[in-house]
């Protein structure tokens, strides 16, 4: 009997083809589900990922509040197009303290996983009041009602602790000193040495120029910090892993 005759046996009779196909799918499954069980780590550890600032995490709860991810994606994806236009391709590790995370599905505006620091805070202040006055074309909504929203930081203790409760590895300290560290960020003439030894690469800035922490402020200081904790002039992947 040719071994054709015999696929015929198995596709003329569909429970034999069901039992079949359910056997094969369940080898599959178990050879790409069961090596996961036996790795401690699926995300490589990579050197400069920290956990947010206070200042960057409140940023980061108005920018889904404000529904950006809606527009805009925060994943570069390992293609030549998208690493030309902007920059290294996204690591695992530098989305791991993202709960949720905002890679998102639609880019209706440009990718942001790198746009830390490619603008001045000027910039953004203005793009954000009217983005048509600086991108003509831009179908971006305005938000310059972010910069008339003072802030305190009087959820900030309860926000970093629900995030360590979900994996960030917020120390006691850091959520201790977490309103002293908020303020300090967005004021230049303040003492922000603590700050920047708990958070690395922080960037201190009256964001939006007026006196007082605003939404602009804060979300801001989130968007200058996107993309730019990873140092990848020597970053090399561990192919070990
Ligand atoms: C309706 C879709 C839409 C929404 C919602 C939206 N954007 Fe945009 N965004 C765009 C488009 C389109 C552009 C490109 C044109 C421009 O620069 O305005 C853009 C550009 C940008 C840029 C410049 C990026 C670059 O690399 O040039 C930033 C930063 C930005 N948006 C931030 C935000 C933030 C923060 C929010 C939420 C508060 C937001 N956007 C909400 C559509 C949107």
């Amino acid at each position: 009997m040719a071994l054709i005759d015999k696929h015929k046996i198995i596709e003329t009779n569909g429970t034999l083809l069901m039992v079949g196909a359910l056997l094969v799918v369940t080898i599959g499954g178990i050879v790409e589900i069961a090596p996961l069980f036996y790795l401690e780590n699926t995300i490589e550890d990579v050197e400069g990922v920290r956990p947010y600032s206070p200042l960057e995490l409140t940023g980061r709860e108005i920018y889904i509040r404000e529904g950006c991810y809606v527009c805009h994606s925060q994943m570069i994806r390992p293609m030549r197009d998208e690493v030309e236009r902007y920059g290294h391709y996204s690591l695992a590790a530098e989305s791991k303290y993202d709960h949720p995370f905002q890679w998102g599905s639609k880019r209706t505006g440009p990718d942001l996983a790198r746009v830390g620091g490619r603008y001045s805070d000027a910039w953004h202040v203005d793009h954000m009041t009217d983005p048509q006055s600086v991108v003509p074309e831009s179908v971006m909504p305005k938000y310059g009602f972010l910069a008339d929203r003072y802030i305190d930081a009087e959820y900030i203790q309860d926000l970093m602790s629900t995030h360590r409760i979900v994996g960030v590895p917020y120390t006691d300290e850091m959520i201790e000193v977490a309103q002293a560290d908020f303020a300090a960020q967005a004021d230049p003439d303040s003492d922000y040495d603590g700050l920047m030894a708990r958070y690395p690469k922080a960037v201190v800035s009256n964001f939006d120029g007026q006196p007082g922490v605003t939404e602009m402020d804060a979300l801001i200081a989130y968007l200058q910090m996107l993309g730019t904790l990873v140092d990848f002039s020597t970053f090399t992947p561990d192919a070990s892993r």
